[in-house]
């Protein structure tokens, strides 16, 4: 088994969505109560649908710390299509999935995706471009979040998708907090599935207006937060 296959274990989520497990960090991409509950929560109701009602755009720029399986850009894409939005999705993902791997994912049944759009969120041309249609292109950064340096208020929302704080503590520093502060235009959304008390800190200490807001099913509570 080559190093690749040994970091990934595929698995199955209580909703019947699948998601991988990092073996080397002991960590799923997902919540294990259901991946595209947790996802449709957190990051579509509490990120993305709570960005364009506050403050309608037909033109947004995300940005999404930890691409993995690309659930998230998926989801993102079958809502935004329902909304006539132009979006531009960029990701930070160190250890970018085979596609041989994203297609055990069961997701094209799930989202009801075609086949080719499927691979799209898993094909990058040379310059790490992806076009799933003609609204939406996915540029993905093989770059450390943590040496990454994005042009200021150049974003509207971004997914915080990173491994839980105690597995990566190194990305929910206040130096962290601070690039995706600087990163957004205002205003700007930041969503999280965590509300650890020193990413809320991290988060205040930088300029952001921190939300505690009910999480998931199996999660009490998650973060949102506001550049205004
Ligand atoms: C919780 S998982 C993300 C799940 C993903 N959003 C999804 O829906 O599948 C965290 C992701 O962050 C990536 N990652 C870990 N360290 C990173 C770093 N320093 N910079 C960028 N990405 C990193 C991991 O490889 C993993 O894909």
């Amino acid at each position: 088994m080559s190093i690749y296959r040994s970091m990934f274990q595929l698995a199955e989520t209580k909703d019947g969505s699948s998601t991988l497990i990092n073996t080397q960090l002991q960590q799923s991409y997902h919540s294990m109560h259901g991946a595209i509950q947790e996802s449709m929560h957190v990051f579509i109701k509490e990120g993305l649908l709570y960005y364009l009602e506050k403050f309608p755009n037909q033109n947004i720029e995300i940005f999404e710390m930890g691409y993995g399986t690309g659930l998230n850009a998926m989801l993102t894409y079958v809502e935004t299509s329902k909304h006539q939005v132009y979006v531009v999705y960029k990701a930070a993902e160190l250890f970018p999935i085979q596609s041989e791997l994203a297609k055990k994912l069961n997701y094209i049944d799930l989202l009801g995706l075609t086949e080719s759009q499927f691979t799209s969120f898993h094909t990058f041309d040379t310059k790490s471009f992806s076009y799933v249609s003609a609204n939406f292109k996915i540029e993905l950064l093989k770059t450390p979040f943590e040496i990454y340096q994005p042009t200021e208020n150049s974003i509207d929302l971004i997914y915080f998708d990173a491994f839980s704080p105690s597995a990566q503590p190194e990305l929910w520093t206040i130096e962290a907090m601070d690039k995706c502060y600087k990163m957004l235009r205002s205003p700007g959304v930041w969503v999280t599935y965590s509300a650890k008390g020193a990413v809320r800190r991290a988060l205040r200490e930088v300029g952001f207006q921190v939300q505690k807001i009910p999480g998931p099913p199996g999660k009490r509570e998650m973060l949102r937060a506001l550049k205004i």
